[in-house]
């Protein structure tokens, strides 16, 4: 599974993700007429939110067809552009006056190397703006079922095989640094604890909104994983989720976040 497929599901699942890239867009404070990337844009939702704050250039760009496809198919004859490229192959210079990039920078393979990208593509002065889960333990309530999924005796085996895709540190400090070395001025970060409740087939979307096309995609794997496999994986971790419902049938959602934004001199 990967964004491609999630793609058409991806805006009714993606509420944590929203609901924190709005927050982002507060803290970058776009003004009217600023020229705006989206790096990895996904579907576009967002996207639009920033059309409504500028009427500068608006362009997002996402690594995955099947992303772009659907952002166009929603939003593609109102005012915005969109461009299937990998955050590691933009190539504009000096052509932003803001970066937004929310809920993607724990997929940069190459995190530094994105960052020198963007440091060339914002003009003078430009900022950029990174919400993303950080953090080892990102989300306790994913890690545990996780964990489930690692002791369970018939996929327990097959699930050593996976390698994990995501980039994360483990103090603002560490991420600071990183945009320092790419020669930005970091203006605001902060890892926050988030917590939202919901119900276990709720946060089991939510898992399925970005962390399936990490476990449960192929390309992370050194071994074949077949149908079976993802379906008892599926199982076990929403029974997982239904066991870390409270009383009220909900469960708290935690997420470790990073909010950073940062300034090119
Ligand atoms: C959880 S979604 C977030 C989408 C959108 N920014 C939002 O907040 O709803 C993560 C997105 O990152 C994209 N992505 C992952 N790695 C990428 C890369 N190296 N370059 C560009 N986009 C990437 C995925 O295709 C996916 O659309």
């Amino acid at each position: 599974m990967d964004f491609s497929e999630i793609a058409r599901e991806y805006d009714r699942r993606a509420v944590v993700q929203a609901s924190a890239g709005e927050r982002l867009l507060e803290l970058l404070e776009i003004r009217d007429s600023e020229d705006v990337l989206d790096l990895g844009c996904g579907t576009g939702t967002l996207t639009m939110k920033i059309r409504e704050k500028t009427s500068g250039r608006v362009l997002g760009v996402d690594a995955e067809e099947g992303m772009i496809l659907e952002a166009r198919k929603k939003y593609g004859t109102r005012g915005v552009f969109f461009e299937s490229i990998s955050a590691e192959e933009i190539a504009f210079h000096e052509e932003f006056d803001v970066i937004f990039c929310n809920s993607v920078f724990q997929w940069f393979q190459e995190p530094q190397k994105v960052l020198s990208r963007c440091y060339i593509a914002l003009k003078k002065g430009g900022r950029i703006g990174v919400q993303a889960p950080a953090r080892r333990v990102y989300c306790p309530n994913f890690i545990k079922a996780i964990e489930e999924v690692r002791r369970d005796s018939n996929i327990g085996e097959t699930f050593r095989h996976f390698r994990q895709p995501w980039f994360f540190l483990e103090t603002e400090e560490e991420y600071r640094e990183l945009f320092e070395i790419a020669g930005f001025r970091v203006l605001h970060s902060e890892i926050e604890e988030v917590t939202t409740k919901h119900t276990p087939e709720e946060v089991f979307r939510i898992f399925d909104s970005g962390a399936s096309a990490g476990y449960l995609n192929q390309r992370y794997y050194d071994v074949k994983i077949d149908e079976s496999y993802i379906q008892r994986f599926r199982q076990i971790v929403m029974e997982s989720f239904q066991n870390q419902a409270g009383p009220s049938g909900k469960v708290n959602l935690v997420f470790n976040r990073l909010f950073l934004v940062a300034k090119k001199l």
